[in-house]
């Protein structure tokens, strides 16, 4: 496990344990995190921006209105940004601002803007850590769903000994870490296929679509993380692939087809979020075809359908497909669902600028006798709501076979 490729929102606020900020970016980055700092006005007291600024490469921000940062990345789309926000050290008072729910500093107005998970490591003297003002605000916010690392207990910088010491930066690069973990699919090997296809015109033309593989790849990560043995099957995307991923790249339906094919035996879980050219040129010209006629007319031939071909030869695999539409999105992907004999498809509107190569997306996810939407957010955050929908309909799957 790594933090390869997240994107971490690292909030520094005011206290003495924000020397060990600079640790913990260090750390964050060396787990391969791309960091933000956002400092509030009182953490500028204890460590310069200047250091947080050297070690996550990035400029540190700390207003809420920055005309320079607004019109580049303004703070919803910081907020947005984020797969995880990390608060390290947040103080007794950052610690109440965010359960009042206040929105008066960039920091408390992106965690109240951000779908992330929060992260805080309480830092504070030990009377501030036990008093129950501070615990009431612990307990609200743990009741939404923020994590806590630590605090420690010990010897504190005011001379005291007790709880309420900061966790060691390592510690909370761990925990970091684990939230993206959930063993959901520990030992299950899963193949998936993402981007678009190319079906060439010539040797320098092709038809394709505006498929980016963002969606695809988000699922290959999410589904590492799921503890899942995954291989991913690439039309031509710039996306990185996660660590860990066994990567095949294909540029055509047929290549995509005839690796799918080869690699299903043996999966456990297949996903199609690959955008398929339904049609190919049926001839494709063996030169650059020449500017001379007014008109051109191609003939397309239809290519296989490599999800409905997948669930026909290995009826064992659990499929899952999506489905990309215009219009009538439920009736059309319940229709998929049927035909293509599979086992869940997740839908999602697209045209109009929605679905394809954006950072966002939503889905409407169906399987026989059931539905789940899930509202739009970041594809990473879809991505692991949809690995955990997929891991719990597999699971249940599992149950119903007979037993030998
Ligand atoms: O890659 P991004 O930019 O992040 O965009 C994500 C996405 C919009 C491409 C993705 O979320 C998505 O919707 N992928 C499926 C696109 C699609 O081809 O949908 P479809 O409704 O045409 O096909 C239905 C299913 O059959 C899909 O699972 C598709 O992979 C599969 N199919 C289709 C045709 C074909 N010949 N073979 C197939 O396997």
């Amino acid at each position: 496990m790594s933090l390869q490729q997240r994107k971490i929102l690292l909030g520094v606020t005011g206290g003495i344990a924000a020397y060990k900020s600079a640790e913990l970016t260090r750390l964050l980055k060396r787990a391969g995190a791309d960091v933000r700092v956002v400092m509030t006005a009182a953490a500028e007291a204890f460590i310069t921006p200047m250091t947080l600024q050297a070690l996550s490469g990035h400029a540190v921000r700390g207003a809420l209105f920055d005309p320079a940062h607004e019109a580049a990345m303004g703070h919803i789309e910081l907020a947005r940004w984020a797969d995880l926000v990390v608060i390290a050290p947040a103080s007794a008072n950052t610690l109440a601002r965010l359960a009042q729910g206040l929105a008066d500093d960039l920091l408390s107005t992106l965690c109240l803007a951000t779908t992330a998970p929060i992260l805080a490591a309480p830092a504070m003297n030990r009377q501030m850590w036990t008093h129950p003002a501070t615990q009431r605000n612990i307990e609200l916010l743990t009741e939404r769903g923020v994590r806590l690392v630590g605090p420690d207990s010990g010897e504190q910088a005011c001379g005291e000994a007790g709880p309420g010491r900061m966790a060691e930066p390592a510690e909370i690069t761990a925990a970091a870490t684990a939230l993206f973990a959930s063993g959901a699919l520990a030992g299950r090997r899963l193949l998936i296929t993402l981007g678009p296809t190319r079906e060439p015109i010539d040797p320098v033309r092709f038809l394709s679509n505006r498929s980016s593989g963002k969606m695809g790849m988000a699922l290959a990560r999410a589904a590492i993380d799921a503890g899942a043995d995954v291989t991913i099957i690439a039309g031509p995307t710039a996306q990185p692939t996660p660590a860990d991923v066994k990567r095949i790249d294909v540029e055509t339906t047929a290549q995509m087809h005839n690796a799918t094919m080869a690699e299903a035996a043996g999966q456990d879980i297949f996903i199609a979020t690959a955008a398929v050219s339904d049609y190919r040129p049926a001839t494709p010209a063996g030169q650059k075809i020449k500017k001379t006629a007014e008109t051109l007319t191609l003939t397309l031939e239809r290519n296989p359908d490599i999800l409905g071909d997948v669930s026909a030869a290995f009826p064992a695999l659990f499929c899952v497909g999506f489905a990309a539409e215009t219009e009538n999105l439920a009736e059309h992907a319940r229709d998929k669902l049927e035909r293509k004999r599979l086992d869940l498809i997740a839908a999602n509107p697209v045209g109009d600028g929605l679905g394809f190569d954006r950072d966002d997306n939503s889905l409407e996810v169906f399987w026989p006798g059931g539905h789940r939407s899930l509202p739009v957010t970041t594809k990473t955050r879809l991505a692991q709501q949809l690995i955990e929908l997929i891991a719990e309909r597999y699971q249940e799957s599992l149950e119903k076979l007979p037993l030998p």
